[in-house]
C-alpha cells in the first residue's frame, strides 16, 4: 500500500509535509476553492503523460481523447490542444466537444443506443458516427436525407476474441457494443447502397489493462481482424480506430502498465502489415483514463474522528457520492484501497485508521485500516488516481449533499 501511495503521491510533489497540485499546497487551494471537498487536476501531469505516450506510439499514430473519462471542461480544452481527435459517448458530450479547438472530423461518437436526435445532431455537425447497429444506420441515412448532408461514418465492430486481462470487457461475445464482426460484411454493403461517407473501423474491446502483453496480442487481432473486413469495405479505408485499453495501477497489488512494450508491438505491426494494406488509413489509439487518471486527486477533510471498540475512524466531509469508485463500487469485484494519503503536514505518529466518508451507508469506505501519519480534524486526506470516472461516474444525488468544485491548477 505505501508503495502504490507513493508512486501515486510522488508526481504531485509537497512543500514543507503539504501536498502540492500544480505546484499549489492543497490548503491554499482549499482556501481558494473555499470548500472541501473538491477534484484538482494537474495540468503539467496531463501534459506530460500525453508527451509520453506520444514518444511511446509509433510515428503518424493519432492519439484522441475519450471524453467520458473525465469532462471537465477546462480540462477538455487544456487536452484538446494535446490531442489529436476526441471520443464521445453522448449528445452532451458531443456538445462539449464541439466547443473545443478539435475539428468535427476528428470528433468520433460511439456508443450504444444512440438517440435519433442525437444522430441528426451528429450528421449536422460534420463528426464521424461509429455505427454500433443496423438501427443507427437506418437513423444516420434519414438524418442525412432530411438534412441534405452525407454521414460521416466508421463501423464499431464487436471483434471474435475477448482481450484477456481487461477490467471491463467491451468485445467478444454477445455485446451491446458494436456490430458483430461476422455481420460486418453485409453492414458494409448497406453502408455502400445508402451513399455514406465510409471512414472505417473502431473496435474497442476493453478497458483497464495492465498487461502489455494481452494488450499486444488484442493489437495484432485487431490488425488482423480489420484487414479481413477491409475487403468489403465499399471504398478505402481511411480510418483505423485500434481502441485502447491502457490501465492504470488503482491498487497495491496493480503494476503500472509497460507503455513501450506496447508502442513497440504498434510499430511493427503497422510496419508489417497495417500501412502496407491500408495506406490510405489514420490510425488511431483511443485512451480516457490513462491521460488523465494519474493526473487528479479527490480532497477531503476530516470532519471527525472517533473510536469504535478499537478501530479509530476518520470521518471525511466527501465520500462515494463524489468518488465511487474510491470506495470500491465501481468496476471491483473485490473492495481494494485507492491510494490514499494525508494531505496537509502530519501531526502525529504513524497510525492504523479507517477512513470513512459522510454517507450513512458501511459502503461509504474510503481507506479500510490504512496507515497514516496521525490526522486532525480539519486536516486533507488526498485520494490519488481521482482523475478519470470520479466525479461523472458518481451518485452526486446520493444523500442530498452539494456537488463538489473541480479545478485545473
Ligand atoms: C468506445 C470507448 N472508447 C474509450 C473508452 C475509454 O476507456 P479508458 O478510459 O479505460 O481508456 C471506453 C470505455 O469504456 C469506450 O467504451
Amino acid at each position: 500500500m505505501a508503495n502504490t501511495t507513493e508512486a501515486a503521491a510522488a508526481p504531485f510533489g509537497r512543500d514543507g509535509g503539504v501536498l502540492t497540485v500544480g505546484g499549489v499546497p492543497v490548503d491554499r487551494l482549499a482556501a481558494r476553492v473555499g470548500t472541501t471537498p473538491f477534484f484538482a487536476y494537474d495540468r503539467s501531469l496531463v501534459t506530460t503523460r500525453v508527451e509520453r505516450v506520444r514518444a511511446a506510439l509509433p510515428d503518424g499514430v493519432e492519439l484522441s481523447y475519450a471524453v467520458k473519462a473525465n469532462p471537465m471542461p477546462a480540462l477538455l480544452h487544456h487536452l484538446s490542444g494535446l490531442v489529436d481527435g476526441l471520443d464521445v459517448a453522448s449528445g452532451g458530450e458531443l456538445r462539449q466537444a464541439l466547443d473545443t479547438t478539435v475539428p468535427p472530423e476528428r470528433i468520433s461518437f460511439a456508443g450504444p443506443g444512440k438517440s435519433a436526435a442525437e444522430l441528426t445532431r451528429a450528421v449536422a455537425a460534420g463528426v464521424t458516427v461509429e455505427l454500433e447497429s443496423t438501427t443507427e444506420l437506418a437513423r444516420v441515412r434519414e438524418a442525412g436525407e432530411r438534412l441534405g448532408l452525407t454521414p460521416r461514418v466508421a463501423l464499431r465492430v464487436n471483434p471474435d476474441f475477448a482481450v484477456r486481462g481487461s477490467g471491463m470487457r467491451l468485445g467478444g461475445g454477445p455485446q451491446q457494443f458494436g456490430i458483430d464482426a461476422e455481420r460486418v460484411p453485409a453492414v458494409l454493403a448497406e453502408v455502400g447502397a445508402a451513399g455514406l461517407d465510409f471512414q472505417g473501423f473502431h473496435v474497442f474491446a476493453g478497458s483497464q489493462n495492465l498487461r502489455a502483453e494481452s494488450l499486444c496480442e488484442a493489437q495484432r487481432a485487431t490488425v488482423d481482424l480489420v484487414l479481413q473486413l477491409a475487403e468489403a469495405a465499399p471504398g478505402p479505408v481511411r480510418s483505423v480506430n485500434l481502441g485502447g485499453g491502457f490501465g492504470i495501477p488503482y491498487t497495491a497489488r496493480d503494476t503500472a502498465l509497460d507503455l513501450d512494450e506496447v508502442g513497440e508491438n504498434l510499430a511493427k505491426l503497422l510496419a508489417v502489415s497495417l500501412r502496407p494494406a491500408l495506406p490510405e488509413a489514420r490510425v488511431v489509439i483511443e485512451l480516457g483514463r490513462y491521460l488523465v487518471g494519474e493526473a487528479g486527486v479527490y480532497l477531503t477533510r476530516v470532519v471527525d474522528r472517533k473510536v469504535s471498540r478499537g478501530t479509530t475512524f476518520l470521518v471525511v466531509d466527501g465520500g462515494l457520492h463524489h468518488q465511487l469508485a474510491a470506495s470500491g463500487n465501481f468496476g471491483q469485484a473485490i473492495r481494494r484501497n485507492y491510494p490514499l494519503s494525508l494531505a496537509t503536514a502530519p501531526g502525529g505518529p504513524e497510525e492504523t485508521v479507517t477512513v470513512v466518508g459522510c454517507l450513512c451507508t458501511p459502503l461509504d469506505l474510503l481507506g479500510d485500516r490504512v496507515s497514516l501519519p496521525g490526522a486532525a480534524i480539519g486536516d486533507l486526506i488526498a485520494i490519488f488516481q481521482a482523475g478519470a470516472y470520479g466525479l461523472t461516474a458518481s451518485p452526486t444525488a446520493f444523500l442530498g449533499h452539494p456537488a463538489p468544485p473541480e479545478v485545473l491548477v
